[in-house]
């Protein structure tokens, strides 16, 4: 197997390469002074198991260009098989048309990813398994949760309980591979988001936190309104210190203030968004998963 990486995930491409110890496809990409991409493989893939790694975060459609390139070139010069993988996978929430009128876009894009050539796909922690339904090639979801919560022991966080900040069954599935790794417990909040507004509505509910370290782990940290609610139920029944663990960071608006404000110690997110929280790899999630096919 050989390594492409794309622009939005050049350095995650290095760390799955060296795990893999696949050797990384030599590329050039370049903006021309109008905006449009340019790609070019410098290396001959014909007949090659292709890896390619592009996450797909913001600015999402950018990033679905650039990988639709790249797919499309490994398939036209005859790679033998491309495996595609996007940690982050955009457009994961329009699942079915909930309006008439609407694009499917998470349909849209399994299409597109599709026909561009991709054999096999797997993402991390996606916001809504169904979307994975639209592929007819095998689509695997992947979780951080395990790594996330290695990062907080590592960093002398105790015995945390793990908390899940909605009862969605990912999420206290997430809560639950941590605690075990953590070899601790976990538990969950129950959350609400109005359909209009966006605005979030945690309920309280006691939990056994009086003194304890609590890790919240979440799928995505978007305004942050989520993890600043769980984080000041958590610290008002008393909890030492509370810390956020999520796989895709994508910080829209101020969401690390929102968070800062609420009494988190530290906001952690993985390589499926490049960012200032980005501190988890997620090379050895796939590279792991790869080398037990
Ligand atoms: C919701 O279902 C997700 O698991 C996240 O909790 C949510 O997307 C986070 O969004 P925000 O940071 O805007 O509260």
């Amino acid at each position: 197997m050989r390594v492409v990486g794309g622009p939005s995930s050049i350095k995650l491409a290095e760390n799955i390469s060296l795990e893999l110890k696949a050797p990384l496809i030599k590329a050039q990409f370049k903006r021309f002074p109008d905006g449009e991409f340019y790609f070019r493989l410098l290396e001959d893939v014909e007949g090659e198991d292709i890896l390619l790694v592009q996450s797909l975060p913001p600015p999402q459609d950018q990033h679905i260009v650039e990988l639709i390139y790249m797919l499309e070139t490994c398939r036209e010069l005859e790679a033998r098989s491309i495996i595609v993988y996007a940690p982050y996978l955009a457009y994961s929430r329009q699942d079915q048309r909930y309006l008439p009128g609407e694009a499917v876009s998470s349909k849209i894009l399994a299409e597109t990813i599709q026909r561009a050539g991709a054999s096999e796909l797997y993402t991390v922690d996606i916001h809504n398994l169904k979307v994975l339904n639209y592929y007819c090639i095998p689509a695997y979801n992947l979780t951080a949760a395990e790594e996330i919560i290695r990062y907080f022991l590592s960093k002398g966080v105790e015995k945390p309980l793990v908390i899940a900040p909605d009862d969605e069954e990912d999420a206290l599935k997430r809560a639950e591979a941590a605690a075990k790794i953590a070899g601790t417990d976990y538990d969950w909040l129950e959350k609400k988001r109005d359909r209009y507004t966006g605005e979030i509505a945690t309920a309280e509910k006691a939990l056994n936190v009086s003194g304890r370290d609590v890790v919240i782990i979440d799928d995505i940290i978007s305004t942050g309104g989520t993890a600043a609610n769980a984080a000041k139920i958590l610290k008002k029944q008393g909890a030492r210190r509370v810390y956020v663990g999520v796989t895709h960071a994508l910080l829209a608006e101020n969401a690390l203030e929102r968070l800062k404000e609420a009494g988190i110690e530290e906001v952690v997110g993985t390589d499926s968004v490049p960012g200032p929280v980005s501190k988890i790899t997620t090379a050895p999630i796939i590279a792991r998963r790869l080398k037990s096919r």
